[in-house]
């Protein structure tokens, strides 16, 4: 891209970012820790999915000193439905270490920023531009597809040589006079007009003309994306045994998959009636009902759960094993249960 055309870009897509920005709740206060928390939510997760947690999660932790302090059980509850737990533990690790090495201030320079716990290069671009007005690219996977088809590049979004030609380019379109706007129009753009898998909507386009995708016709089949390997596949027995009006669930390991989170008894495989009445038994259960509640499946991003459900209840229990029996309205305010088990988890009624 020459120089003019840099500068036409920069100036076209601000001036429709002006009008056509979504009005979105971190937007009017662009503080630091706003930006650094919808942003670390917006990862992996739709614009409107997050927009209730974010809100939620400003009113119950408004500080980075109480993201600190707080427990990680009321953490996850707070997160319990995006996701990628993950990211909710590294925010309340990274809010220690602002505590302890920051005197409390989120830092605006990008090295300090990526020393933090579950802040890489996009986030820390987002926030240092956003939050702070320094000219750093933020490059997510939005404004990856927006530039490869903005200059017609047929590389592999995801290899790291396609990912820096693309990170060289928009730094040198950003200016310093509003570069967090400038990163957040390009996702904005990629998010509402130059859409994903073929259906991008050139005739609402901006920079339509400063396109080489659209010139040559090709834009609906940038970006090239190497094929993604096959997911894993498992299939699991998802067991809710109520007891005098309690639910049985039991806590994950504390590392791995969906990592200390909350899940109703489940087994791989997919059982018989007789089958779970004997894995029942195994579980200090002999007297129940059965009945099946269907089946339900759920991607994760290198496998897939495909499940079915059995709704036990118990008339009797000879042992107690390590279940924790909950109410249906603890299980909602204390307990995170991932969306996984949501086909499940929501057929409980609150008593
Ligand atoms: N996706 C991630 N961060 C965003 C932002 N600040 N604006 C629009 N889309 C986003």
């Amino acid at each position: 891209m020459d120089l003019g055309s840099m500068k036409q870009f920069n100036i076209k897509l601000l001036e429709w970012y002006d009008c056509n920005a979504r009005i979105l709740p971190w937007r009017d206060d662009p503080s630091p820790y706003r930006v650094w928390i919808s942003e670390i939510m917006l990862q992996q997760t739709r614009v409107d999915t997050v927009k209730p947690y974010f809100k939620r999660f400003m009113k119950a932790v408004p500080t980075i000193q109480e993201l600190a302090d707080i427990s990680e059980d009321r953490l996850l509850k707070l997160w319990e439905g995006l996701g990628y737990y993950s990211r909710a533990r590294n925010l309340k690790k990274a809010a220690a270490a602002i505590m302890q090495e920051f005197e409390g201030q989120i830092p605006s320079d990008i090295q300090s920023l990526k020393s933090l716990p579950g802040i890489g290069p996009y986030t820390s671009g987002a926030i240092a531009s956003i939050a702070f007005g320094v000219k750093a690219p933020a490059i997510d996977g939005n404004v990856l597809r927006v530039m490869a088809r903005i200059t017609a590049n047929k590389g592999d979004i995801a290899s790291p040589r396609i990912k820096k030609e693309i990170e060289d380019l928009v730094s040198q379109i950003l200016t310093v006079e509003r570069a967090g706007d400038f990163n957040q129009a390009l996702m904005e753009l990629g998010a509402t007009v130059c859409l994903p898998n073929g259906s991008p909507k050139c005739a609402e386009c901006p920079v339509q003309a400063l396109c080489k995708g659209h010139l040559q016709d090709i834009a609906a089949e940038l970006p090239v994306k190497a094929k993604k390997k096959d997911r894993r596949i498992e299939q699991k027995t998802i067991f809710v045994i109520e007891y005098k009006g309690n639910i049985a669930i039991r806590q994950r390991a504390n590392e791995g998959l969906l990592s200390s989170l909350w899940e109703f008894p489940n087994v791989e495989g997919h059982l018989s009636y007789e089958e779970s009445k004997a894995r029942l038994k195994e579980w200090g259960i002999t007297s129940c009902e059965i009945m099946p509640m269907g089946t339900s499946k759920h991607i994760f991003t290198h496998l897939e759960w495909h499940m079915i459900g059995y709704f036990i209840l118990v008339q009797s229990i000879q042992e107690y094993n390590n279940f924790i029996w909950a109410t249906g309205e603890e299980i909602k305010k204390q307990y995170s249960i991932p969306t996984a088990f949501k086909a499940y988890s929501r057929l409980i009624n609150d008593k």
